[in-house]
């Protein structure tokens, strides 16, 4: 993805636990992961099915990531290969960072069976997991929490839609999807004809209900969480940028701009210190409504008016270097391999095995 802008970054408890001289525990840690070679698609799949699966460069990242931290790894892959292996792991604790293989669970389908063998793991549980791909089912549960997250229904059938009444612009997405799969220009719909076809188009080819949304018109921030409970730390704000411009109006981003120049993230945020506030707060407000625990991220929309909405909650965010951990990192001046070890070092602690 695009460049990142960098300055100095006052030191956090994260930086301060990183620094800490620490008599450290070293583990074997099993690494399950899905990677973009294992899915081979079929004439049936949309262009972006494979789209959540990691490149194989970013697990041997990952990999030394771990090492460095004085770990031995074992690498896994996906969940067949775990139900496999199973019986004969030898592993202290896994570092979950598989995507699943099918339906609205599953991201689910690893920990849950780590859970099963008591095998501790890295990152959320498979009910967060399972609660936050189903984008429909984690806004009731934000909006039950008092979290901001946009107004919305769900489209099961297309030709039902009435549309009489509704607030344009809206965007419709898949319902249970993460990796912008199913978002282009043609999502965001001003009138009930195009409400239709998008919403028939995206049962039709993601084979589940559209979720339809108030398209909130302004500035995207994601941000990165690492930590558990009331010790969950809200790291730097990352802005998103389109074709140069943070003020994005109607811009969203979508599939086919994570593939080309036009999006950057931009940190820190070019915002007033009070709105980064209450980013960080409505984001650990977020992460802790869904119970996420070690790592996440949370995606928001800032209206005209300066107000926040959860777009979503990424249990599961990607660890490529390219993506937003990276990007802090470089702007809190501490090594990517840090924060790697600092998300193992949350887990080993939530386990008392630190
Ligand atoms: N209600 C909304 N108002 C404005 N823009 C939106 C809205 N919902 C989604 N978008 C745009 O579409 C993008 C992708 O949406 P969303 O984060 O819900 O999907 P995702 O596939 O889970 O994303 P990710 O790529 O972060 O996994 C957002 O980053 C944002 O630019
Ligand atoms: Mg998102």
């Amino acid at each position: 993805m695009g460049k990142s802008l960098l300055f100095l970054y006052p030191r956090t408890r994260i930086m301060a636990n990183i620094g800490a001289k620490k008599k450290k525990a070293r583990k074997i840690v099993g690494l399950t992961y899905d990677i973009k070679p294992d899915y081979i698609l079929k004439d049936s799949d949309p262009e972006d099915a494979n789209a959540e699966f990691d490149h194989p460069d970013t697990i041997e990242v990952i990999k030394d990531a771990i090492e460095s931290g004085g770990h031995k790894v074992v690498k896994i892959g996906n969940v067949r290969n775990l139900l496999r292996r199973i019986k004969k792991l030898d592993v202290d604790i896994v570092f979950n960072i598989a995507e699943g293989l099918s339906g609205r669970n599953r991201e689910s389908e690893v920990p849950v069976i780590l859970e099963m063998e008591g095998i501790p793991f890295v990152g959320a549980d498979g009910l967060s997991l399972g609660l936050t791909l189903d984008k429909v089912m984690a806004k009731k549960v934000l909006m039950s929490e008092g979290v901001p997250t946009p107004s919305f229904f769900q489209v099961s059938d297309a030709g039902k839609v009435d549309g009489t009444g509704a607030d344009f612009p809206l965007i419709v997405k898949p319902r249970q999807e993460g990796s912008s799969k199913g978002i282009s220009d043609k999502s965001i719909v001003k009138n009930r004809k195009d409400l239709i076809r998008q919403a028939e188009w995206v049962i039709r080819t993601y084979k589940q209900p559209a979720l339809v949304e108030s398209f909130i018109t302004g500035s995207e921030f994601t941000v990165p969480v690492i930590g558990n409970g009331k010790d969950a730390e809200a790291l730097p704000v990352v802005q998103i940028s389109i074709n140069g411009k943070t003020n994005l109006g109607d811009l969203c981003y979508t599939f086919s701009r994570i593939h080309s120049n036009t999006l950057c993230y931009v940190c820190p945020s070019r915002i007033t210190r009070a709105l980064e506030k209450k980013l960080k707060d409505v984001a650990l407000k977020a992460y802790n409504a869904v119970e996420c625990r070690d790592f996440g991220r949370v995606d928001i929309r800032v209206d005209k008016r300066g107000n926040p909405y959860v777009l979503e909650i990424n249990p599961l965010p990607s660890l490529s270097t390219e993506d937003v951990f990276m990007v802090v990192a470089r702007y809190m001046k501490i090594s990517y391999n840090s924060i790697i070890n600092r998300i193992i070092d949350c887990a080993l602690e939530r386990y008392g095995m630190l």
